[in-house]
Parts: C-alpha cells; structure tokens; sequence
C-alpha cells in the first residue's frame, strides 16, 4: 500500500462566552485515529477519522485552560493533525475580534528515548509584519531556460476586483441581518445545478456571464468605509475566450475590517506581477510590476488595506472558481468563477463528462 499523507483537521473553538473571571481547568480529550466506511459521492468508502468523525471532533475550551490530548493511531498509516485555531461568538454571523495571544502547544509522543530534548520554538513577534514583506517580496521565479517565466504582455481582459465583507438582510438572523463576503459588490449564490454541467449542457438560467469586470461604484476602498454595507446577490460568471490574457487587480477593501484574503483561483497558474498598500493607482502601479521573473502561484495574500496584481493565460476551457481560501468567507459569498470557452477542435475544448460522473 502507496504511503499516504494523511491530515487529520480538527477545530479549536475558543470561547468567548464565558466571563473572563471563571478559573482556568484542565480538559481531557481523547482521539482515537480509527478507519470508518463514509459515503461520499455515491459510494461507501473508508476514511481515516478522528473517534469515528470526519472532520475531526471541535474541542472547547475557555482562555487560559490547559487541554490535554492523547492521540492514539489505531491506522496502518502515519498521520499528522492540523490544529485550527478560532476565537468565536456563540453566533458566528459576525466578524470579531480574535485573541491576539498566542496559543502554545507541547506534543508529548509515547515511545521515545527518554535523553530526547523538547525543542521549544520561538513564534515572530505579532507585529513581524515588515519582516514577511520583505520575505514575500523577495521572491522570485526561475525563468530559467528550463524553467521559463511566461508572463503575458498584451492584456486583453484588465479586470479590478474589490474583495471585502458586507452587510445583508436576514429575516431569519438575530439582528435582522448578516455579515456577507462579496467581489465587486456581488456576493456569490451557489446554484443547485454545477456551473460545468450548466455551461457543457447550455443549460439556462443557472447563471449569468454578467459579472462586473470593475466596482461598479467606485470609492475610496482603504479610506472612509460607506455607509451602505449592502451587495448584490447573484450567480455571476465572468467570461473569457480562449487563449485570451487578463491581469487582475485584487483589492481589499476596509469594509467592516480591513483584511488579508488568500485568494485561490482554480484551473491556472498565474504570476504575481504586483503587490502594494492603500489604493491601488492604476497610472503609477503598473510602472513597477515584475513582468520579468514574478512568483508563479495559484493562491495568493492580498495584503489587509492594500492589493495585488495578478496575471494569467486563459488557456484552460471551463468553469474555474476563485475564491477567499478563508473557507468562512467562501461561505459568506467571497467567490466567483470565470467561464473560459472552447478553442478550436477538440484540444481546445472542455472533455465531456465521464460516463461514470455520480448522477445523485
Ligand atoms: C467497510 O465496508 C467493507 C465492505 O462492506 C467491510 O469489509 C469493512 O470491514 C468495513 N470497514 C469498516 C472499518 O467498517
Ligand atoms: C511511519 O513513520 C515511521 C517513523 O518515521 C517510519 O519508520 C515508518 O516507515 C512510517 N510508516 C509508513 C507506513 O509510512
Ligand atoms: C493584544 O491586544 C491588546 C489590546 O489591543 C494589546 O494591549 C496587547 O498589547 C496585544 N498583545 C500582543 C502580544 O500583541
Ligand atoms: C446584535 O444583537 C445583539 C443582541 O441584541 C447586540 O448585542 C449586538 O450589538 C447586535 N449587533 C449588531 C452588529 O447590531
Ligand atoms: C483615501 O483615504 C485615505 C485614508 O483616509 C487617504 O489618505 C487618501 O487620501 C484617500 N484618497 C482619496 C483619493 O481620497
Ligand atoms: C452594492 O449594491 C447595493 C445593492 O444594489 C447598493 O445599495 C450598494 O450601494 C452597492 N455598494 C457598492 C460599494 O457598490
Ligand atoms: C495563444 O496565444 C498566444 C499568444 O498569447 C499565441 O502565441 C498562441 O499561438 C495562441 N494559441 C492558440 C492555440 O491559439
Ligand atoms: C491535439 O494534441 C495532440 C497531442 O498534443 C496532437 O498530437 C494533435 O495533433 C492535436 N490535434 C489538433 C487538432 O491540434
């Protein structure tokens, strides 16, 4: 059996609702690494989980607790647990402020030597922030002969995507209202048809290929926030001929809160031609872009208050997602999907579905 790299997630929940005066205990968790048989896309299969659940069981506990462990593997396979760590409100429609202590963590294995050192790490400075500037922009692709940097020069499609939160009616939300995530004003609605499906088949009224190429209402993104928090709803696609180039502006804005979005666009690699804080200008930035030898990536930070400039071949036909890998804002809405037409001839041209594509 081919060795696996196995992650195994499990959620941290801080919370934040208990008086800060209740006295700090020791939780005790166990995990048991254990293969259980989970149906997912039709057939029955079996998984790695933690204590039978995948993802992982939530463990709660309050500020200043101590919460003790143990992790048996039960699985022919080695594997790793990621910890995700997350401040919440009991409401979690609403964005808040995260704790900025820094959760530390001491792994204890059964079986070593007892001479084996614990190694103690020292975590960057919470304001390190110049120094990860100065790391990220520092770095460079080959753009070797082996290892050429293709960045296209004629653009055809100059796109400018403001991303950030907002504020939607909700009847059925204890304030009346709920914290969205949009592009350009419009804040993604999955559809109960796939986009691919739609697209292959011509099936109407899944989506439209209307999707804002510019804010529609332009403002000061890094200054004063407007007052009006509403977006738009909507099932957009933005679309693109095949083969065509396209440079992309990603800005954050301050809406709510300024923020940093790894943004992940599916089916391309593209390079980072740009990168800055505040507005970007689009007489003076271009000037400065790395078209030579920029970082070729598929997910990338827009900086909180600032943006990043990206740019792509569309040579790739079909429906590509691009999306906040924030899975939460995923979720509120911060996502969007180009539509890339077919070529010329089948080498061109998105393959049909396999015959054996799960109907359910
Ligand atoms: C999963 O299902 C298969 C086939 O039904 C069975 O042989 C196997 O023992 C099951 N595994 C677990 C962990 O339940
Ligand atoms: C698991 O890790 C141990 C220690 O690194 C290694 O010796 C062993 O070969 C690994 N087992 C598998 C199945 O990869
Ligand atoms: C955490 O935030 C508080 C309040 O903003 C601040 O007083 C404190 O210095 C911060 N601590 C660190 C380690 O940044
Ligand atoms: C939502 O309602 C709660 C409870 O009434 C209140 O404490 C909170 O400030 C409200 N939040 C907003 C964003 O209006
Ligand atoms: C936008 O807001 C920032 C911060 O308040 C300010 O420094 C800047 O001058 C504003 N830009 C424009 C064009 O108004
Ligand atoms: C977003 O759309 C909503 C609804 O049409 C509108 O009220 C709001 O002003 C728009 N905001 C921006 C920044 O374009
Ligand atoms: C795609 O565009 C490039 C120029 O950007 C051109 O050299 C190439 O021939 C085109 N390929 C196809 C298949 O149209
Ligand atoms: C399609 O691609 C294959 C493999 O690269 C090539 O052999 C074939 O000639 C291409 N066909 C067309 C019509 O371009």
């Amino acid at each position: 059996m081919v060795d696996m790299a196995l992650w195994l997630r499990v959620l941290v929940l801080v919370a934040c609702l208990f008086p800060a005066s209740v006295e700090s205990m020791v939780r005790h968790y166990k995990f048991n690494v254990v293969m259980k048989n989970t149906t997912r896309l039709c057939s029955e299969k079996p998984i790695v989980t933690v204590n039978g659940r995948f993802p992982g069981p939530t463990l709660v506990a309050r500020e200043d607790d101590t919460v003790l462990v143990k992790v048996v593997n039960h699985v022919k396979y080695n594997v790793s647990i990621h910890w995700y760590m997350v401040a919440a409100s009991p409401f979690m429609d609403a964005p808040i402020a995260v704790d900025n202590v820094t959760a530390t963590a001491t792994l204890h294995y059964s079986g070593t030597l007892a001479s084996t050192t614990t190694t103690l790490t020292v975590p960057p400075a919470q304001n390190a922030t110049p120094v990860a500037t100065s790391f990220t922009d520092a770095l460079r692709s080959l753009n070797s002969i082996k290892y050429p940097a293709r960045v296209p020069l004629e653009i055809d499609h100059s796109l400018f995507f403001t991303i950030g939160l907002g504020v939607n009616p909700c009847a059925s939300c204890v304030n009346g209202s709920r914290v969205v995530a949009d592009i350009n004003n419009v804040t993604f609605v999955m559809p109960t048809i796939a986009l691919l499906q739609a697209h292959f088949f011509n099936i109407k009224g899944v989506f439209t290929d209307d999707f804002p190429g510019n804010p529609p209402t332009p403002f000061n993104y890094t200054g004063t926030q407007p007052k009006n928090f509403q977006t738009v709803s909507g099932t957009k696609l933005y679309r693109l001929a095949y083969n065509s180039t396209v440079q992309l502006v990603l800005q954050d804005t301050g809406m709510l809160t300024p923020e940093n979005h790894p943004i992940h666009l599916h089916g391309f690699n593209f390079f980072e031609v740009g990168r800055g804080m505040g507005n970007f200008n689009p007489k003076r930035d271009p000037k400065k872009f790395n078209l030579v030898d920029p970082v070729e990536r598929n997910t990338i930070g827009v900086p909180a208050g600032g943006w990043t400039a990206i740019r792509f071949i569309a040579d790739n036909p079909g429906v590509w997602f691009m999306h906040c890998h924030l899975e939460v804002h995923t979720t509120w809405g911060l996502k969007m999907a180009f539509v890339v037409d077919n070529g010329e001839g089948p080498n061109e041209s998105v393959l049909p579905p396999p015959p054996d594509l799960p109907e359910c």
